[in-house]
């Protein structure tokens, strides 16, 4: 354990113990990072209330305690404990995260199994924008928790089922099926679905047709169910060129799409009848979880199957929820999905609550993801007013991204490999570094800066201590000297990231990933001033400050890449 706060918290704890008794062993002993010292510990005016002492009183008899600390303790104003760590124990911690494969992050004891739901871009239309984040987002949680050794089962419920079907087989059946699959992998499903749909409200007869195929796909027509699966499956070509230009882990084996529930949807309503969970009102099958009523006072329905006898998204949700505590023996279930879909997945968790299928050990949570805004702070959109596609926006990406790097005289296919990892950092960063909850502004130039919270500003910082190390003619990984923090800015790094094996499992259990994006932000900035105030290969330093200063440069190096590994941000070996 070499995060400086979990040690002091404890050493305070045993402190508090020692000096108060043992009722305050679990004390929080309210450390906070501080301008005076490397920590203040704000314990002492709590407690002294309790005890019916004065504050700076209780401080002293802390402090006494923590005779033994290696570090300088101080009482300060009206009972502050301002507390210093010594170089030496900062320095053999570094040390030890150095030589340690996991950098100080731990491991999940007991594993859990965690799924994950994301991304779930629907086939009846292309896969736009909004889902970006979703596919974004849900893939660091992915490989966070993969990274502390939890079970991740990925579902990408895909939007492939529904009435829309019927016209969409016949609008294939009329152009062809050749035609139809080049159209869907190239990602041209919006103008697929609109033809389609134009067709659909004018033309009465192709009405009629797609009605009756509605009817034949329920049923199971092999046929019809065939020219589903031709549709499917390109489109579910185009949604992995997207994922490999991302570089997200999704593969087929994860697609749990809303048909994949298609023979549970029965059993799930009538159980769901059967235990009185579920009531018939007004002709359609509804469950009112408690709490939940409607502009009108009156309570809301989760209508898990209409009046004409169809199912809908609801009854899919509740038959998924069924299958990912019982089948898939989840312990969490995350799903990573937008903002405006929050009172459903409410009302889903609330009934299946009340259903009895939710164990108290698997909790399902709504990970809220934000809106994406245009710069006229609304839905981010096309001029025309359109919903922008996805593989546009990512090649623009890369484009600007080529336009960044255009004077450095690599060949073209390095070239073309840094644009496609920069263009890529640059969108995902900015997704991640953002709260996920928060909407936030789809802004390209601001993305690709290489100053500030970006992606190509964390690229930029790895790169420039690879080309240190270049240019030493030494691999980080044989930079296994001691470190040696004598240099504030060495020592400010150094202590930093101390911090980063506790802080990948706040923020894997916490679903944040922008706290670790700060985290590196922070990472990128220190190292930036020890990068200006420690020359590490200049010409004049003494070898063994050399040596030293590599050593830090290579944990600085490893806390950067691993974190950006674990969002799933892309990192070059050059710029
Ligand atoms: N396909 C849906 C959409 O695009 C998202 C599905 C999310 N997952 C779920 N289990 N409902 O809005």
């Amino acid at each position: 354990m070499t995060d400086p706060q979990i040690v002091l918290t404890e050493r305070v704890q045993q402190a508090l113990a020692r000096a108060f008794g043992p009722e305050h062993a679990d004390a929080d002993p309210l450390i906070r990072p501080s301008q005076f010292a490397d920590f203040q510990a704000n314990v002492a005016m709590s407690l002294a209330k309790r005890l019916r002492r004065a504050p700076r009183e209780v401080a002293e008899a802390i402090k006494t305690e923590l005779a033994d600390f290696p570090g300088t303790v101080e009482v300060s104003g009206p009972g502050f404990l301002n507390i210093t760590l010594a170089n030496p124990w900062i320095e053999v911690e570094a040390g030890q995260m150095l030589a340690d494969p996991r950098l100080g992050v731990g491991t999940a004891a007991p594993a859990q199994t965690v799924v994950i739901d994301y991304s779930a871009p629907n086939a009846a239309k292309e896969m736009h924008v909004g889902h970006l984040r979703t596919t974004i987002v849900g893939d660091a949680l992915a490989r966070l928790h993969e990274h502390l050794g939890n079970k991740v089962i990925r579902q990408n419920h895909l939007g492939d089922w529904g009435t829309p079907f019927g016209m969409l087989i016949e609008h294939l059946l009329d152009i062809g099926e050749q035609a139809a699959v080049a159209q869907l992998e190239a990602g041209q499903g919006t103008e697929f679905y609109q033809a389609a749909r134009a067709k659909f409200d004018g033309d009465e007869a192709f009405k009629t047709r797609a009605r009756v195929r509605v009817s034949t796909l329920q049923s199971g027509d092999p046929d019809t169910l065939r020219l589903w699966h031709v549709f499917m499956d390109a489109t579910v070509r185009f949604f992995n060129k997207v994922y490999d230009l991302l570089g997200v882990t999704l593969t087929d084996a994860d697609i749990a799409g809303e048909s994949m529930y298609n023979p549970m949807l029965q059993k799930t309503c009538d159980d769901l009848e059967a235990s009185g969970t579920a009531v018939l009102s007004e002709g359609a099958l509804c469950v009112f979880p408690p709490g939940f009523t409607g502009s009108d006072d009156k309570p809301l329905p989760l209508i898990i199957r209409k009046s004409d006898g169809g199912y809908g998204y609801a009854t899919t949700d509740m038959a998924a929820i069924r299958y990912r505590v019982h089948d898939l023996k989840a312990d969490r279930m995350l799903y990573v999905v937008g903002n405006e879909q929050a009172l459903h997945f409410q009302m889903v968790f609330a009934a299946a609550r009340q259903a009895g299928w939710l164990p108290d050990t698997a909790s399902p949570e709504h990970v809220r993801i934000g809106m994406m805004l245009g710069k006229d702070g609304r839905r981010f959109k096309t001029r025309s007013g359109e919903s922008v596609k996805l593989m546009d926006l990512l090649q623009e990406a890369i484009d600007r991204a080529a336009k960044l790097i255009e004077t450095r005289d690599y060949d073209a296919a390095t070239q073309r490999e840094i644009a496609h990892s920069v263009g890529m950092a640059a969108v995902k960063y900015a997704d991640l570094s953002v709260s996920h909850d928060s909407e936030y502004v789809f802004d390209l130039d601001r993305m690709v800066a290489m100053t500030g919270n970006t992606g190509p500003y964390m690229q930029y910082a790895t790169a420039r201590i690879r080309s240190i190390f270049r240019k030493a003619g030494l691999a980080p990984a044989d930079a296994t000297a001691s470190i040696v923090l004598d240099a504030p800015a060495e020592r400010a790094l150094g202590l930093h990231l101390l911090g980063f094996g506790e802080l990948v499992t706040q923020v894997t259990l916490g679903s944040e990933p922008h706290r670790l994006c700060a985290f590196l932000f922070q990472t990128a900035s220190l190292l930036s001033t020890f990068y200006e105030e420690c020359p590490v290969i200049k010409e004049g330093v003494d070898p063994d400050t050399r040596d030293h200063r590599l050593a830090l440069c290579a944990l600085t190096l490893r806390v950067l890449e691993t974190g950006l590994d674990l969002l799933g941000v892309p990192v070059p070996e050059r710029m």
